[in-house]
């Protein structure tokens, strides 16, 4: 029988997983994966084998109660945005929307997450901010922007007055990302992803009424336009889901490329004088 680790040693083991780059419990609960099932999943209950007389097996104590199963996954012939387009579609605010997204259960992106990570700010700002996807601040929060990046984009747009908690819409900033789920290890979202979550970004915009979208990086960028290459879209506006919308670089990008916060500047300035204009 195995003998229950010191402290020490869950410690120890914890310091191991850190150094191995583990970030992230996958459960909140543990899971003996040594625990024997009383019968084989795969055998129906009366063909449970006994063991032998004199060999029976020790009593176990009841196992922990396990975490919620994850959603059933995706069948493999549905058509996923189709399924997207039919749910948002029929969302008539943004609580339906959100909870829409929640039983949405075709994008793999959910079994990692800790959960939806649908939006921050005020709904109905004139100017509403699309990023990436959440990344480990945001999973655990349940807001978008919150760590870092999120950080220098609210130090980014406090100088020209617009801010996410402003309580009044002109000066307020509406924030979510393309995608609703942490992508594990912050890989970047896969087309087939970003393709069955896009309609549940379009329903948003409409259901938030901003005047005009700002496209933070390359992703957003590609979700929205259609088009990568931020360095060259950045500054320019354009059009997306029938609204005015600036490129941008990536508040993740800045933090890495410093030098890049002067093109940054010009943008936020840009945004400012959009929002002056009448
Ligand atoms: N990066 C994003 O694009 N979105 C977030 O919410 C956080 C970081």
């Amino acid at each position: 029988m195995l003998a229950t680790p010191s402290r020490s040693a869950l410690l120890d083991a914890l310091a191991w997983q850190v150094e191995v780059g583990a970030t992230d419990a996958i459960s909140d609960h543990p899971l003996d994966r040594y625990a024997l099932p009383d019968r084989a999943p795969w055998l129906p209950a009366q063909a449970t084998p006994t063991a032998p007389a004199g060999r029976q097996a020790p009593a176990r104590e009841a196992a922990p109660p396990l975490p919620p199963a994850p959603p059933a996954p995706p069948a493999p012939n549905v058509d996923a945005v189709a399924e997207a387009e039919a749910a948002a579609g029929a969302a008539q605010t943004l609580e339906d929307l959100r909870a829409a997204m929640e039983a949405f259960p075709h994008c793999p992106l959910r079994q990692g997450a800790r959960q939806l990570v649908f939006a921050d700010g005020r709904p109905g700002s004139r100017a509403m901010i699309v990023g990436e996807a959440p990344g480990r601040e945001e999973d655990e929060k349940g807001l978008p922007f919150v760590g870092r990046a999120g950080r220098l984009l609210d130090a980014m747009f406090a100088p020209v007055g617009l801010s996410r908690t402003a309580p009044d819409p002109e000066r307020a900033l509406y924030i979510t990302n393309i995608l609703p789920w942490r992508p594990p290890q912050n890989r970047d979202p896969k087309p087939d992803e970003i393709a069955m979550m896009k309609p549940f970004l379009a329903r948003h915009v409409e259901l938030a009424q901003p005047d005009l979208l700002i496209a933070m990086g390359n992703i957003s960028c590609q979700a929205l336009l259609g088009r990568r290459g931020i360095t060259r879209l950045r500054g320019t506006w354009t059009e997306a889901l029938g609204l005015p919308c600036l490129p941008m670089f990536h508040p993740a990008y800045l933090l890495r490329n410093p030098a890049a916060k002067r093109e940054a500047w010009a943008d936020v300035l840009e945004v400012a004088a959009r929002l002056e204009s009448p």
